[in-house]
């Protein structure tokens, strides 16, 4: 078979590195959390990685639930229209709430997901991102727990996609079509 993972370039974040981060952020999530009991949503499809790494790193009592977004293409996301796919099961009510991304690019898909959320009254709301790309944001959001900023470079690997391929690359690389490594 031939080598899926060809158009896959430069080696960005090793999966030591990672896995070293998530470590990191889940000590942090603990250090603000102490009397425990807070819900992580998972954004799909991306986040589902490091969401699934992130949950057993904590060493806390922690619940679980998913939502998914989606926007028509590039340029209805750029006006900033995210349509909800799945909303959650639970009522948030009361709830401490981490979102958990994947990557926080121009900011739109959480900018409506922290003002969607924000309307259904959690005791609080904050957002945990593997990944953000500063250069790239359109609108301000606040990202409480941020594991690396990178330079405007399409990523993928570690949940992250190009056309749905390489989620499932335990590593984060450029997505350089023809490089061959
Ligand atoms: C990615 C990522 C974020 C969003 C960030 O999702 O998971 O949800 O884009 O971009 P933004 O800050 O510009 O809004 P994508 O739409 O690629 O879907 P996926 O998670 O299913 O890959």
């Amino acid at each position: 078979m031939d080598d899926w993972t060809q158009d896959v370039g430069e080696v960005l974040l090793e999966e030591e590195v990672i896995r070293a981060k998530v470590k990191e952020i889940a000590r942090r999530i603990e250090d603000d959390h102490q009397d425990g009991d807070i819900l992580l949503v998972c954004v799909l499809r991306g986040a589902v990685i490091f969401f699934s790494d992130l949950i057993r790193a904590l060493d806390l009592p922690v619940s679980v639930d998913f939502i998914a977004v989606s926007s028509y293409g590039a340029s209805t996301k750029s006006s900033g229209q995210v349509r909800l796919i799945k909303d959650l099961e639970a009522s948030i009510e009361g709830r401490h709430v981490i979102l958990v991304e994947d990557i926080v690019d121009t900011g739109l898909t959480l900018s409506y997901l922290l003002r969607n959320l924000g309307n259904r009254n959690p005791s609080s709301l904050q957002v945990c991102s593997l990944l953000s790309k500063p250069s790239r944001r359109k609108v301000e959001v606040p990202v409480e727990y941020i594991g690396f900023e990178i330079e405007d470079q399409f990523v993928v690997g570690y949940g992250l996609d190009f056309d749905q391929r390489f989620r499932n690359l335990p590593y984060i690389g450029v997505y350089s079509p023809g490089s061959d490594h």
